[in-house]
């Protein structure tokens, strides 16, 4: 395949499915989504988190718009996430972004990439420390 050197919803869908294919089947975060979304990507609950996706990366890219969701709320639920996780997702959205774009290109993509696995990981950790702080309160009769 031709290196992409422009980012378009069409590229980007490709982008997203070869990623999802790869996160699925890994050994080490595949059972996130299988649990969310299951094992199928041509279900309809993949194809709607994939489309989510591409108008999640064109408002990121291309200034779009139609994406209103909440980036971070789905992984607040997700038990067990941790840190070598987002290490390990970002490790496979590089391989796969390497795979459709141009270095410079691509590049873009890993850096928002680390950032957000950066933010979702800090907002993940001060979510458990106030848990922690609460069951530890509530144990000691503080409330
Ligand atoms: C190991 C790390 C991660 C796992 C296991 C994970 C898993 C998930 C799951 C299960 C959902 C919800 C799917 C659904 O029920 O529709 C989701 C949503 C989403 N994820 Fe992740 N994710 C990870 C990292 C990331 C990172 C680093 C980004 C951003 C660069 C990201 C961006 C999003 C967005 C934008 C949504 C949609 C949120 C909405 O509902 O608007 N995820 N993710």
């Amino acid at each position: 395949m031709e290196l992409e050197n422009t980012i378009t919803r069409e590229n980007l869908e490709i982008l997203m499915r070869l990623f999802y294919e790869k996160a699925l089947l890994d050994d080490e975060i595949g059972t996130f989504f299988e649990l969310e979304l299951g094992s199928d990507t041509g279900n309809e609950e993949w194809t709607e988190h994939i489309d989510l996706l591409v108008d999640f990366w064109a408002s990121q890219f291309l200034g779009e718009e139609q994406y209103k969701g909440d980036p971070f709320g789905p992984h607040f639920t997700i038990i067990g996430l941790e840190e070598k996780d987002f290490t390990r997702w970002v490790e496979l959205f590089s391989e796969s972004s390497d795979k459709v774009y141009t270095p410079e290109i691509s590049h873009l993509f890993k850096e928002k990439g680390i950032y957000y696995s950066k933010a979702f990981m800090q907002a993940l950790n001060e979510d458990k420390n106030s848990k922690d702080l609460k069951n530890l309160k509530s144990k000691i009769g503080w409330e």
